[in-house]
């Protein structure tokens, strides 16, 4: 699934950041042709060369510490993946993630939006074909499902904001009940093919914070705030959820997934995806003034054919003291 930088050691990692030196970058592209070959440690040689010329070099060394990991040499994977992340405050590799991974740092770094926009634009080609035909993926349909359940069985949404839209699997489960479907994405090359399905009336590239903040501002109001299988690449979440809260209308719905743990708090997994702990969403619930009418295991989609654990949750404004649904965009 999307997470884990899978740069496989048979091919060459289509991750590229130029050096700004023309000799750099051609030597880059050599260790790549080694790599297609299968040959771990050519590739190496020829990185480190191309490091030589360009010590700055960020791609170079996530490729060199992506080999060493491959190699089981972790301190020289840890070193590489360190300069990765010194040569670029933006992480657009995802270096930050590879040493929390590899446990080289204390803390769980958050994911750029640098990063997140990269993996979503390299994948967006493939991404539907891979949820729906592979990863038996059922994040809307259960969403759909609580929701449904959660109105007492009968569902009608004046607005909907799909927060993290992606290609539009979400708008599309739930169009039919929606008059009016706002998608926020940052990736543009998964938005281009949300676009293309013609399912939304207003497309907003953007970070869900920012876009989030944006909505505030317009005074917005939201019959359904959906976000599926999204919160796996945000680490805190609680000023997103105090910001839907606020985007709501007060008869409102939030509803999403997250993968899960046994544990408080939130992991960084082994995928490079975040799991945020049951007490861990109640407590960011509660803390934005929303009560959740469903919270409950399942698996919206599996990994290597195993499911994994999810939450589906759906909350509701639990307070009355929000101001009318006047504006439904
Ligand atoms: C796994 S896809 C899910 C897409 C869609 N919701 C669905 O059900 O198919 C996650 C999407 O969230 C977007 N995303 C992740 N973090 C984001 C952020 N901080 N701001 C905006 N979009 C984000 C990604 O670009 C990606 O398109």
């Amino acid at each position: 699934m999307f997470g884990v930088h899978e740069t496989k050691m048979t091919t060459a990692p289509v991750l590229f950041l130029t050096s700004g030196d023309l000799i750099a970058d051609r030597r880059y592209l050599w260790a790549m042709d080694h790599l297609t070959l299968g040959d771990l440690a050519g590739a190496a040689e020829v990185l480190l060369q191309a490091i030589e010329i360009a010590p700055e070099f960020a791609t170079a060394w996530f490729a060199l510490g992506t080999i060493r990991d491959k190699q089981g040499d972790w301190s020289a994977a840890i070193a590489a993946f360190q300069k990765a992340r010194d040569a670029d405050k933006d992480d657009y590799h995802g270096a930050r993630l590879q040493l929390a991974r590899l446990g080289a740092d204390e803390t769980t770094p958050d994911m750029t939006a640098t990063y997140v926009r990269r993996l979503f634009d390299q994948h967006a080609p493939r991404f539907d074909d891979s949820l729906l035909n592979r990863l038996a993926y059922s994040a809307p349909q259960k969403l759909l499902a609580a929701v449904t359940a959660a109105a007492g069985g009968k569902l009608r949404l004046g607005s909907m904001l799909d927060l993290g839209c992606g290609t539009g699997l979400g708008g599309a489960a739930f169009r039919p009940l929606v008059d009016w479907l706002v998608g926020v994405d940052l990736s543009p090359a998964m938005i281009a093919r949300a676009a293309a399905k013609g399912l939304y009336d207003r497309l907003v590239t953007a970070e869900l914070k920012e876009a989030l903040d944006d909505e505030i501002a317009a005074r917005a109001n939201y019959h359904l705030v959906l976000a599926a299988d999204v919160f796996v690449y945000v680490n805190d979440l609680g000023p997103i959820v105090n910001a839907i809260a606020q985007v709501v209308a007060p008869e409102g719905v939030v509803a999403f997934t997250v993968e899960t743990h046994s544990g408080a708090g939130v992991k960084l997994l082994p995928t490079l995806r975040y799991a945020h702990g049951e007490s861990y969403i109640r407590g960011v619930l509660a803390g934005a003034g929303l009560a959740s009418a469903h919270l409950a295991p399942a698996s919206i989609r599996s990994e290597r054919g195993i499911p994994i654990d999810s939450l589906v949750v759906v909350a509701r404004t639990s307070t009355v003291t929000r101001r009318p649904a006047s504006s439904l965009s």
